[in-house]
C-alpha cells in the first residue's frame, strides 16, 4: 500500500499531467487546489476512483485552454502580418526616392571637368538634401501608424488570451470543487452518463 504522502505526490503529479504545459500561471488553480482542498489534508481515506472520472475531464479544460490560447496567437501573428504587408508600398516608396536622391549626387561624378561637378554638387546637393528630409519625416509618420496599428492588435491578443485564462480558471474551478467532494465520499460512484466537456 501506498502511504498517505506518496499517494498525495501521485495525486499531485496526476493533477500536473493534467494541466495546461503552456502556461505556468494556469496551474495556480492546481496548487489552490491542493492548498485549499480539506479532504487532501485531513481525510485518512480518499477515494482514488474520483480521479479515474475527474482527470480526464480535467485534461479536457486543460487542451480546451491550449487551443484557445492557440487560436489567440494565430489570429494574433495574422493581424501582424496583414498590417505589415499593408505597408509595403510604403516603405517601397520611401526606399524608391532614398535612392534616387543619390543617384542624382552619383550623376555629378560623371562631369569631367572640376568645375562643373562643383557646379552639380552645389545645385544637387541642397535639393537633394530638402527631400531627404521628407524622407524622413515621412518614415517617421509610417512608423507611428504602423506601431499604433501592432499595439492594437498586442491589446486585442491580451485581451482574447485573458479571456482564454478566465473560461480555463472557471471550468477546471469547478470541476476541481467537484473532485475535492468525491475524494471525501467515500460512497460516491462514477456516473454512468457521459459528461461532455
Ligand atoms: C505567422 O504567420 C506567417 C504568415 O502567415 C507565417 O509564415 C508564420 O510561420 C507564422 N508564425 C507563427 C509563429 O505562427
Ligand atoms: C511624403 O508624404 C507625402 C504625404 O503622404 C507625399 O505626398 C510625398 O510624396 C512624400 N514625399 C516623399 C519624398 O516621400
Amino acid at each position: 500500500m501506498f502511504s498517505r504522502a506518496s499517494t498525495l505526490l501521485l495525486v499531485f503529479v496526476a493533477l500536473a499531467a493534467a494541466a495546461p504545459s503552456s502556461d505556468i500561471a494556469s496551474s495556480t488553480s492546481l496548487i489552490d487546489f491542493m492548498l485549499q482542498s480539506q479532504s487532501l489534508r485531513t481525510a485518512t481515506t480518499l477515494n482514488l476512483d474520483c480521479f479515474d472520472w475527474y482527470l480526464p475531464i480535467l485534461k479536457g479544460h486543460s487542451d480546451q485552454y491550449e487551443a484557445d490560447y492557440k487560436v489567440c496567437a494565430d489570429r494574433f501573428n495574422a493581424s501582424k502580418w496583414l498590417i505589415d504587408t499593408s505597408y509595403s508600398i510604403a516603405r517601397n516608396g520611401i526606399s524608391s526616392k532614398a535612392k534616387e536622391t543619390c543617384a542624382a549626387l552619383e550623376r555629378c561624378d560623371y562631369e569631367v571637368e572640376n568645375s562643373k561637378a562643383f557646379e552639380c554638387f552645389a545645385a544637387t546637393a541642397p535639393e537633394q538634401s530638402a527631400i531627404l528630409t521628407i524622407i524622413g519625416q515621412n518614415a517617421t509618420d509610417f512608423n507611428k501608424q504602423l506601431l499604433a496599428e501592432l499595439a492594437l492588435v498586442d491589446s486585442d491578443l491580451d485581451t482574447c488570451q485573458t479571456k482564454a485564462e478566465r473560461a480555463y480558471k472557471e471550468s477546471s474551478g469547478a470541476t476541481f470543487d467537484e473532485l475535492s467532494a468525491c475524494l471525501e465520499d467515500e460512497d460516491w460512484a462514477q456516473p454512468t452518463t457521459t459528461v461532455s466537456n
